[in-house]
């Protein structure tokens, strides 16, 4: 039986807009009639995320797009939950391929960053993806399920987690996976947190799909009945970004 889970879509700005952008996309969504059927949360770069949250309207929440795994001290270049909670956010994204392959993070820091991050307050986005090569060998469940595993470890509470499948070869590259890929990925994620957590988190927790998402094959995407929403990159950065976000209406 299919629980309620509300539908929830992120944009993710990655490293990308300026000052004057940032005001446009804003401005835009904020005349921009949003579902309440959704939960929406946008995740600017760290610099912009202060003005992100005083200038988007009240029903977007603002998610950073990483942070580290400590409260504070000598850890240059980083950000911690604290200081994200200190500016009033409430989300930040986890795990996400491209810190994972572009920065080296491993599935232990991420599962670490996700601990600390969940004790300090913040809900987390944490991210999973098998690469094209995984897929190819037949190994996208055993990679999939190895790096939630990481995360789950550092889980008590799932109703702060929200999971995003977003195969590699689906990032930035224009080749979405198809509904069924996407849908059987996010099935077998389900069945994962029945066996290994409990049935209740199973049903209950959000695991939205990633990777070449826009205006065009959301609604597609959205039928499939364990796809909970979307976290979306460059489709994020457009006006048909209102269009992913009323996917399901
Ligand atoms: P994309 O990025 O929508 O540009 O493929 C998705 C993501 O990295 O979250």
């Amino acid at each position: 039986m299919a629980a309620a889970r509300k539908f929830f879509v992120g944009g993710n700005w990655k490293m990308n807009g300026n000052r004057s952008s940032i005001e446009g996309i804003i401005a835009n969504l904020n005349k921009s009639e949003v579902s309440i059927e959704t939960d929406v949360i946008v995740a600017p770069p760290a610099v912009y995320l202060d003005y992100t949250k005083q200038t988007i309207q009240s029903g977007i929440k603002v998610a950073a797009q990483n942070c580290y795994k400590e409260s504070k001290g000598a850890f240059t270049g980083e950000t911690s939950p604290a200081m994200i909670k200190d500016i009033g956010l409430e989300w930040v994204i986890l795990g996400h391929s491209e810190r994972r392959h572009v920065f080296g993070e491993t599935d232990q820091l991420i599962g670490e960053k996700v601990g600390h991050a969940l004790s300090e307050g913040l809900q987390v986005i944490a991210c999973v993806g098998e690469l094209l090569s995984d897929r190819e060998a037949g190994n996208t469940n055993e990679v999939v399920f190895k790096q939630v595993k990481a995360i789950s470890e550092n889980v008590k509470d799932w109703s702060n987690v929200v999971i995003a499948y977003e195969p590699v070869w689906a990032i930035g590259t224009g080749k979405v996976a198809s509904p069924e890929q996407a849908q059987e990925v996010h099935n077998d994620l389900r069945v994962w947190l029945s066996d290994q957590v409990s049935v209740d988190v199973a049903q209950s927790t959000r695991i939205i799909y990633g990777g070449s998402v826009n205006g065009a094959n959301c609604k597609a995407l959205a039928k499939q009945p364990d796809i909970d929403g979307f976290l979306v990159g460059g489709a994020s950065l457009k006006p048909e970004f209102v269009d992913i976000i009323n996917a399901r209406q």
